[in-house]
């Protein structure tokens, strides 16, 4: 899947012939699963259409700070939009564009959109031979990349001039492309392959009813989007939860039972590197599922239980070069009970959470933890929301293994 997947993309449409290549550019970051927005400048329709570019973005086109003529046309802030994204990319760039973006000249939408921008700026120069290696142009690229804006070269081949040369913008797909890499480089995950288990289980007594508790799933969903987000690729084995993941690069399996999760943790673990339990598995099952609804014709009722089986424990007897986690939630002799279970299921580390402590635990949204490695090591930390613990998770696991 796509890094590009789930993110923000501001496509900036300057005014050169490559700009009809920009409605391809569009399709090609939306098959990649990225949601765009087309800032374009007023010239640059003369070479697409803000239809053609509106459609294919599924988003309204930005080309100036009000609609001329409308009474009632509300100020296109640049500032939202310039934060709306996660990304920016300037294709084609012309070299009046650029050379604009180089000295902070701010006399269109565009590019107040670009000064207002905090996220990373990717720029295809799109131009003819001469003007590419004009020193200008040159001194223009070179201060544009220094600013931290990231160049995606020209490539060579004919030119709409019919000169043949250096200047023509790369294609979208290679753009697509060329942005992927780069944002996976230097992410301290990449290469890597996460299982995580979440959520709870429910074990069927008849065909209507079940034995399953309170967890939400929240931490191993934030988990998985915290090792996705480091670059990751990542196998969320998801009980029952009634949350939905934001971030579709996690590969997300749903399964229901204990057994089911068992199943599916199984088939990765194999090929993982790092694999965290954070399911709430039903400790017990029914020994019999009654096959029909059970009527209530006695007064009492008796459900013979049998203990379902220990997914985290049965990974950690096969467990070879994979860095395993489980959780703990304890009620009394916290860090002793945490210790004895990472030395019993052979475990790397372990997340202990107190029921004593407030915010920690099922259906909030924050959690309070301690780090506790297999070495000894014991680390407190404070009360934090799900997304910060897991990213102090992931930062003690990276601390071991990398
Ligand atoms: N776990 C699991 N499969 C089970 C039960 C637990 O993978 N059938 C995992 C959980 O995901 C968690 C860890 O084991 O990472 C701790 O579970 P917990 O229920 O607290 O511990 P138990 O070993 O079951 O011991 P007890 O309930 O007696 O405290």
């Amino acid at each position: 899947m796509s890094v590009l997947n789930g993110k923000k993309v501001l496509l900036g449409v300057t005014a050169g012939i490559a700009a009809y290549k920009s409605a391809m550019l569009v399709r090609a970051l939306i098959k990649a699963g990225a949601t765009v927005q087309v800032v374009m400048t007023e010239k640059a329709k003369d070479f697409v259409t803000s239809l053609t570019l509106s459609t294919l973005s599924r988003n309204p086109v930005h080309s100036s700070f009000t609609i001329e003529g409308d009474d009632n046309a509300v100020w296109t802030n640049h500032v939202d939009l310039g934060l709306w994204a996660d990304l920016m990319v300037i294709a084609p760039g012309t070299a009046n564009t650029l050379s604009k973006m180089a000295n902070g000249t701010c006399d269109n939408l565009l590019l107040a959109t670009y000064l207002s921008a905090k996220c990373p700026v990717y720029f295809a120069p799109a131009m003819d031979l001469d003007m590419y290696i004009h020193p200008s142009s040159q001194t223009t690229f070179d201060k544009l990349t220094s600013f931290g804006n990231i160049m995606i070269p020209a490539t060579s081949g004919e030119l709409a001039s019919g000169l043949v040369g250096q200047g023509r913008m790369a294609e979208p797909d290679d753009i697509v492309t060329f942005i992927e890499d780069h944002l996976k480089e230097g992410l301290p995950l990449v290469g890597k392959r996460v299982l995580i288990t979440a959520g709870p289980t429910y074990e069927a007594i008849d065909p209507v009813r079940f034995i399953g508790n309170h967890s939400s799933g929240k931490m191993g969903i934030e988990l998985a989007i915290c090792a996705s987000q480091l670059g990751a690729e990542v196998e969320l084995v998801l009980g029952p939860s009634a949350l939905q993941i934001s971030d579709s690069t996690v590969n997300v399996h749903r399964v229901t039972s204990g057994q089911e999760m068992y199943d599916k943790a199984h088939s990765f673990f194999e090929g993982v590197d790092i694999a965290i339990a954070a399911a709430a598995v039903a400790d017990y099952k029914p020994a019999e599922v009654a096959t029909e609804k059970i009527k209530k014709n006695d007064d009492s009722l008796t459900i013979n239980l049998v203990k379902t089986k220990d997914i985290l424990a049965s990974m950690g007897a096969i467990k070879k070069n994979q860095f395993l986690v489980g959780f703990a939630l304890e009620t009394e002799n916290e860090q002793e009970n945490a210790l004895k279970k990472l030395k019993k299921k052979n475990l790397d580390a372990i997340v202990l959470n107190s029921l004593k402590d407030k915010g920690a635990g099922f259906k909030t949204k924050t959690n309070k933890i301690t780090f506790i490695e297999k070495d000894g090591t014991i680390l407190p930390y404070d009360l934090k929301t799900k997304k910060e613990v897991a990213s102090d998770i992931f930062e003690r696991i990276m601390t071991n293994i990398l």
